[in-house]
């Protein structure tokens, strides 16, 4: 297990916690992970289904939950805590800008392409933007499109393989073929990020998700090449 880098932040332990929706990854797991050395994740979607005007005001009700999810998170934790925020999301806006304003340490965004992630920054956050993809050639749409219209480049970069649990729209024969598995598609995302690596004169670590269940897995796509590897489903069944 090697320590890697995303910016100045230092993750010690090469295990980003995958963010999981409608109240699954709250701020005890992702602190319990960031104590442990990883990055803990908070899931924005669906947050605020436990604030008592969720059904009447449902964007301030998750603006609020979310608020209070970073805040918990950061009084269990000094270590580094991100939030997962899926493009699909009708608040997609409102979970970007409350994240930033709380200061959390990187927002990951994924389930559909976070075209317009940079948008959001103003100039004073220390925020890393890490987009989660499922091909080299949405890594490559992405990073065009930050550099041409945002001058920035991603800080890290997530790629899911087809045993990912979430929302990539891999079709079910896709599960077993060897042409979509995550073993294939990390060095093909390495690759297309070596070039805007070059171009932001910053590296840029890629890390591996999608049924990776024990330090064999984590080994085998470090040796890959992966930074790090980010982990759902075995967050699931532990006691924090
Ligand atoms: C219960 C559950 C909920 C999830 N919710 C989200 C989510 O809200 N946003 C997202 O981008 N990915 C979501 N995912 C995907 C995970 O963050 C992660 O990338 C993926 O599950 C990794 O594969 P693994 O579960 O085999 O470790 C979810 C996964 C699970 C199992």
């Amino acid at each position: 297990m090697r320590e890697f880098r995303i910016g100045n932040l230092t993750i010690k332990l090469p295990i980003i916690q995958g963010g999981m929706g409608v109240g699954i990854s709250m701020s005890s797991l992702a602190s319990a992970v960031a104590n442990a050395g990883g990055v803990g994740v908070i899931a924005t979607a669906v947050i605020g289904v436990g604030e008592k005007d969720f059904f009447t005001n449902f964007l301030e009700a998750n603006i609020r939950a979310l608020k209070k999810e970073i805040r918990k998170a950061r009084e269990l934790t000094k270590g580094i805590l991100g939030v997962n925020i899926m493009t699909a999301l009708t608040n997609y806006s409102d979970m970007v800008k409350t994240a930033l304003e709380e200061g959390i340490d990187i927002i990951f965004s994924g389930a559909g392409l976070p075209l317009n992630l940079p948008s959001f920054l103003t100039g004073k956050e220390k925020t890393k933007l890490v987009p989660i993809v499922s091909s080299g050639r949405a890594a490559r749409i992405i990073s065009k499109r930050w550099h041409e219209k945002y001058n920035y480049i991603p800080d890290a970069i997530v790629v899911e393989g087809p045993l990912a649990g979430g929302h990539l729209g891999f079709k079910r024969e896709q599960l077993q073929d060897s042409d979509f598995s995550l073993e294939k598609l990390v060095p093909e995302v390495i690759n297309e990020m070596k070039l805007w690596e070059d171009q932001g004169g910053k590296p840029i670590p890629v890390i591996a998700a999608g049924g990776i269940y024990d330090g064999a897995d984590i080994r085998k796509f470090i040796d890959m090449g992966a930074a790090g590897v980010q982990m759902a489903t075995r967050f699931v069944t532990t006691y924090e």
